[in-house]
């Protein structure tokens, strides 16, 4: 099936009032140079990302946290945005109402001009007082200290959410509330195996929303798409987002 066949498939006309949701993984990103979690060529294959990774721990401020992280930082920062963030950023300038929720925390969505970003697991350029609780931005590696400090003279922490901890109420509110209105939601790069993330997609199925995966390959959330287009997302959305564009000016046309 080509992307004009998907398109008319959905049985949706693209207008900018349509409700649009997209949450992205760290597949998104893979294109940029940044190593997924899970599977070949993931972050959990590297030995030295192990390593690093098994010296941090709570309360995680300390210097073996920022070791893990500085490596990642250091990684991250030769990454560019791909472009399926630029298309992204096209969306929301697009749609009136569009909602970009991520679970990634490398920053490539802001980088690529993308304004309303819900960072679900935080944000690795930044860092966060474990006293006073202020987010401050760190957007230099190799940091000059290791680990940073608050004003407050307390140690900071990566602010990122580690396995286990709760997601800011803020940004899972604004991101459940924004599933639960969607009309159309793409689902792009993530293995759907990390809640509440991978709840998403189905809540929006639930309220009705016509649900699209773009992934190189099949996830648990396949058997439940609307439309699963197997693909790399910085070839699939761009093109794909090129056809919505070529149906919306032809409003005539009646799926
Ligand atoms: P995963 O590593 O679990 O999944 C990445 C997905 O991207 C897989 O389904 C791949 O098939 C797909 N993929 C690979 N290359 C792609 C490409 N070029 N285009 C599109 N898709 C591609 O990553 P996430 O689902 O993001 O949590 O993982 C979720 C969370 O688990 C992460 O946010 C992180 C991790 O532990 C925290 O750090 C809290």
């Amino acid at each position: 099936m080509n992307l004009e066949e998907f398109v008319k498939k959905l049985g949706l006309t693209i207008n900018p009032k349509l409700h649009v949701v997209v949450l992205t993984g760290a597949g998104i990103s893979a294109e940029s140079g940044v190593p997924i979690f899970r599977g070949k060529g993931s972050m959990w294959e590297n030995p030295e990302a192990r390593k690093l990774a098994s010296k941090a721990g709570p309360p995680w401020n300390t210097r073996e946290t920022w070791e893990f992280y500085e490596w990642r930082r250091k990684l991250v920062s030769k990454c560019k945005p791909n472009a399926a963030h630029y298309t992204l950023v096209e969306m929301e300038k697009y749609f009136e109402d569009f909602c970009l929720i991520t679970q990634n925390v490398d920053g490539l969505h802001g980088k690529a001009g993308s304004k309303n970003v819900l960072e679900l697991h935080g944000n690795m350029w930044k860092g966060r007082c474990v006293r006073c609780g202020k987010i401050v931005s760190l957007p230099e590696t190799p940091l000059k200290n290791i680990p940073p400090y608050c004003e407050c003279g307390t140690a900071l922490r990566p602010h990122v959410v580690q396995f286990g901890e709760p997601i800011d109420p803020n940004v899972l509110t604004a991101a459940l509330t924004a599933c639960s209105r969607a009309e159309l939601f793409f689902v792009v790069g993530t293995s759907g195996v990390v809640s509440p993330a991978a709840q998403m997609p189905l809540i929006a199925l639930q309220h009705g929303a016509k649900v699209v995966e773009i992934n190189p390959n099949p996830t648990v959330l396949t058997p439940y798409m609307t439309i699963s287009i197997r693909g790399k997302a910085a070839e699939v959305l761009p093109q794909l987002w090129k056809t919505f564009l070529l149906f919306s000016q032809k409003q005539e046309v009646k799926f």
